[in-house]
């Protein structure tokens, strides 16, 4: 018997290259592929890319740089090694690729992965193997269901997507140029892939898109269904315990997404709502096509639903022409909602986006101190609404052993990760934890008695800046 032949794929970026990269794993173990965690055992190496940043393109031709010696090494010992480039740098350069680093073999879109098979096949006969045109076929029509012990050696919380691409266009973001058009998948088909993942152990399943919330798929009476719709016809699909959907834009949310929060319980309250900036100069200039104050509704119509419910958010800083009081706009924003946590980012131009022409730009040294003190104000809020566990019994679902002996480590509804002392069958459950004290990101806590829980914590009453 011929030993099987190794895969090993690197992601970066997204959650829906996280998803994409076990899909490529599942069409590929159709070919007799394993997976391997060493890039250097591995007969197909994929880098599945992300364009979003500078800093996240380039990572890819240093790792290519890597790949060259273990590929020469590898050819030296008579093992053929081939190298491809998948996600949304091989979608945005395409054979510009290969012209910059001659080792790598095959350049794969994300629309396009399913052709996998065909493409190794193509470069190993010595032909051309670059695919980046926007494909007539849905991939999802093509790509093999995973196997069931692929499903469980993922653990139990899964990625769904369910809308791709985007239609936005916010000026600085390259997504709609790599990921393109938004589509949004039929509900009967994420409806069987999430039965088939609950079947198989999964008890958290997070929606994705890269705008989530415009997802508008034949439902299964023939309409149309929005998000919340789906949530609705989701929770009720037996072994699912937890829901979650990311990342939304405000412009999208309806009514039917805030009555889903209201009403399900299974529907987490932690919602990702990226807002970008608090000054309305800039948020007309990124083309967010919302203002401030509109921001602060859409939260406020969130709370009022679900009292419960927290928030995170994008940032970027230093986007061109931005003042230092346009700056201090987005952190008057951040002090009035009080996230539970954020990311920041300094404005990076994307080749290709109406910002990258705009002249104004902020100086290297302004956007570093931007930077660090919305970080600065983002931690203490994260820290505050961390340290408001401590004392109050939440519900957490386990997900797996801890690195210290006899430990279980699981999430609360706010992804804080939560440890206890736990015999491990209490993976994949639900349980009370009376949360003691807090270790950095990390809470500590106690199994806690059924009906325990303390009610829930109304989220605008947390100290915003952990005063
Ligand atoms: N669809 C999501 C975000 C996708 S990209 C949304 O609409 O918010 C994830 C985050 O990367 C963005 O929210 C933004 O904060 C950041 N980002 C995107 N393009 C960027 C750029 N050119 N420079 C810096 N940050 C960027
Ligand atoms: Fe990019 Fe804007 Fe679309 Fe988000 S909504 S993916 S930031 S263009
Ligand atoms: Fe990056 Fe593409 Fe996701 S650019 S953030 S991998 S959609």
């Amino acid at each position: 018997m011929t030993s099987p032949k190794k895969l090993h794929i690197k992601s970066y970026g997204c959650q829906m290259n996280v998803y994409d990269a076990q899909r490529m794993a599942d069409t590929l173990a159709g070919e007799g592929f394993v997976e391997t965690a060493e890039a250097d055992d591995a007969d197909l190496v994929i880098l599945n890319t992300c364009h979003i940043r500078e800093k996240a393109s380039e990572k890819v031709f240093s790792e290519l740089g890597r790949l060259r010696v273990a590929k020469d090494e590898a050819a030296r010992r008579g093992r053929q090694v081939s190298i491809a480039v998948a996600g949304c740098v091989a979608q945005a350069e395409g054979d510009e690729i290969i012209r910059r680093a001659p080792v790598v073999d095959i350049v794969v879109g994300p629309q396009s992965y399913h052709h996998l098979p065909t493409l190794l096949a193509r470069s190993r006969a010595g032909e051309a193997a670059v695919e980046t045109e926007f494909p007539v076929d849905d991939k999802f029509n093509f790509l093999p269901q995973p196997k069931a012990e692929a499903i469980r050696a993922r653990g139990i919380s899964a990625f769904v997507t369910v809308q791709e691409g985007c239609d936005k266009f916010c000026t600085f973001c390259v997504v709609p140029y790599t990921r393109g058009a938004e589509v949004s998948r039929p509900a009967e088909k994420i409806i069987d892939e999430v039965k088939r993942l609950a079947d198989n152990g999964v008890r958290e399943i997070t929606l994705i898109g890269q705008n989530v919330n415009a997802y508008h798929g034949e439902g299964e009476d023939g309409r149309t269904w929005p998000l919340g719709r789906l949530l609705y016809r989701l929770a009720e699909v037996p072994g699912v315990l937890r829901l979650r959907y990311s990342t939304s834009h405000p412009l999208d949310v309806d009514d039917s997404l805030i009555a889903a929060h209201r009403d399900l319980k299974a529907l987490m309250p932690f919602v990702h709502l990226p807002v970008q900036s608090g000054s309305d100069r800039i948020l007309a200039a990124m083309n967010r096509r919302h203002t401030a104050s509109d921001y602060l509704k859409i939260v406020e119509r969130f709370r009022t639903a679900r009292q419960d419910i927290a928030f995170s958010s994008d940032f970027i800083v230093g986007f061109p022409g931005e003042t230092e009081c346009e700056f201090t706009e987005t952190l008057a924003l951040v002090t009035e909602i009080g996230y539970a946590a954020a990311y920041s980012f300094k404005y990076s131009p994307r080749p290709g986006t109406p910002a990258a022409e705009m002249r104004e730009t902020v100086s290297a040294p302004d956007m570093d101190e931007r930077l660090a003190r919305l970080q600065s104000l983002i931690d203490s809020q994260q820290s505050a609404f961390n340290r408001a566990a401590i004392g109050s019994t939440v519900e957490v679902l386990f997900e797996r052993a801890a690195r210290k002996d006899g430990q279980i480590v699981g999430r609360t509804a706010y992804l804080q990760p939560a440890h206890v002392m736990a015999p491990p069958d209490i993976i994949g459950q639900v349980k009370p934890v009376r949360i003691e004290s807090l270790e950095r990101y990390s809470l500590l806590g106690e199994l806690a008695p059924i009906g325990a829980l303390t009610s829930p914590q109304p989220a605008a009453s947390l100290s915003p800046t952990g005063a």
